[in-house]
């Protein structure tokens, strides 16, 4: 995984404030932040004491004035394809022609589409999270990149003393509590800003995509959020950065969140390209934490893991019904080309990691769609536990459809 790096901030030249606060709330913050803009560089005596009033002290001082960029592939994800986009583009670039549309309908957190941007995208996926991130990435509304880059750098200054439902819920045990403090002042922040009208969709997007990339930097997982080690000393804490997003995509582009076998009925592409989980692993299990940040219901949790109700966010491709869903997708699905991303790690490992969908399923299901051709590139397995599996393939399935 790449470091992001670390630039000057040329449009915040002037010393800034750290806000401290013993009853922040997103409401005062935009009050803090108004009065900085009218008397900078200097805190009159005046503003002080109207901060004060607010629950708010503001300290001049010489902060930083750099912030952090991040690209879309500075974030884990199970099942990332990010390192064989060589591969996948070879294979749409020899075999495939007149590709305009693209749709990535299992994107995950997108890393696929980012190497389509030529070409109109759609994206879908069933996580809340990954629309989000998606949209941050590839949506066609213009956003304001100052704006974004002044809101991550006051996130980065605040320190917040009142608990809330992030320190209440999640306190010491993936993040610490003063970081999940923080983590719910800034998720609460951006709602309030989107609601009041003072971000737009996009923004927000990129803003909470900010927010869950800088929390699964530093989360205290054993992998995924399936579990947290404890008494760790908890020596990184929360810092955003800023994500590169363009503004300059396609203006067609289209980002979803729904269930693949919902969606596929309305969806026209040249190219569908299709990556499925390939075992009975829940993403939503996964990554139940990011979701319930990027939702933000706040909803009661259980268990060690304090995961929330994922009932709506099961899917069916990890559970026995994965082969009859393929075939309903399959058959559902308008356009010339399915690329389809299936490793051959059937029958190895553990139980968990065997796959749900068989080659001989797979054959016959896209046989029935048009013409198959099939392209293998090795790599090496990313497991979290022991088994270590070698010899395995990540294989590219290409129907051209009749
Ligand atoms: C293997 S991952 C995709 C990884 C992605 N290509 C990447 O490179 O990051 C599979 C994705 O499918 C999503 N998913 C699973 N079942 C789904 C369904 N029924 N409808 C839509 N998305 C689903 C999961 O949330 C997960 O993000």
């Amino acid at each position: 995984m790449e470091d992001s790096v670390r630039v000057e901030n040329r449009h915040h030249p002037q010393p800034t404030f750290i806000l401290f606060s013993r009853a922040l709330t997103p409401e005062r913050l935009d009050y803090a932040l108004k009065e900085k803009k009218k008397n900078n560089p200097v805190i009159s005596r005046n503003f002080k004491i109207k901060l004060y009033l607010c629950g708010i002290i503001a300290i001049r001082t010489h902060m930083t004035t750099t912030y952090r960029t991040t690209a879309i592939n500075n974030r884990r994800y199970l099942g990332n394809k990010y390192r064989l986009l060589p591969f996948i583009q070879k294979v749409v670039a020899q075999n495939t022609d007149n590709i305009h549309i693209f749709a990535d309908l299992f994107a995950g957190t997108g890393a696929v589409s980012s190497a389509f941007t030529d070409k109109q995208i759609i994206t879908n996926d069933i996580l809340y999270s990954n629309f989000l991130a998606n949209y941050a990435w590839f949506g066609s509304e213009h956003y304001d990149s100052d704006k974004v880059i002044e809101l991550i750098m006051t996130y980065n200054a605040i320190i917040v003393e009142q608990e809330n439902y992030m320190s209440v819920t999640f306190g010491d045990t993936f993040f610490s509590r003063a970081d999940c403090r923080i983590i719910g002042f800034i998720r609460e922040d951006i709602e309030h800003k989107r609601s009041s009208g003072q971000i737009n969709s996009r923004e927000s997007a990129i803003l909470i995509t900010s927010l869950l990339y800088a929390m699964d930097r530093i989360a205290n997982t054993c992998g995924h959020y399936d579990a947290f080690r404890q008494g760790v000393t908890f020596d990184r804490h929360i810092e955003l950065s800023v994500p590169q997003a363009s503004n300059d995509n396609h203006p067609r582009n289209a980002c979803y969140n729904e269930d693949i076998n919902v969606l596929a009925p309305r969806i026209e592409a040249d190219l569908v390209y299709l990556d499925p989980p390939y075992n009975s692993r829940q993403y939503c299990d996964a990554y139940h934490v990011l979701e319930n940040v990027a939702r933000w219901q706040k909803p009661p949790v259980k268990g060690v893991a304090r995961k929330m109700d994922r009932s709506g966010l099961k899917s069916a491709y990890c559970t026995t019904k994965a082969t009859e869903a393929f075939r309903e997708l399959i058959r559902a699905i308008n356009a010339r080309y399915i690329l389809l991303s299936y490793n051959n790690m059937s029958k190895k490992g553990n139980e968990r990691s065997n796959a749900k969908l068989t080659d001989a399923d797979i054959m016959e299901i896209l046989s029935g769609k048009g013409e198959v051709q099939v392209f293998c590139e090795s790599y090496k397995a990313f497991t979290t536990g022991k088994s270590s599996i070698s010899d395995n393939a990540e294989r590219l399935f290409l129907c051209t459809c009749r």
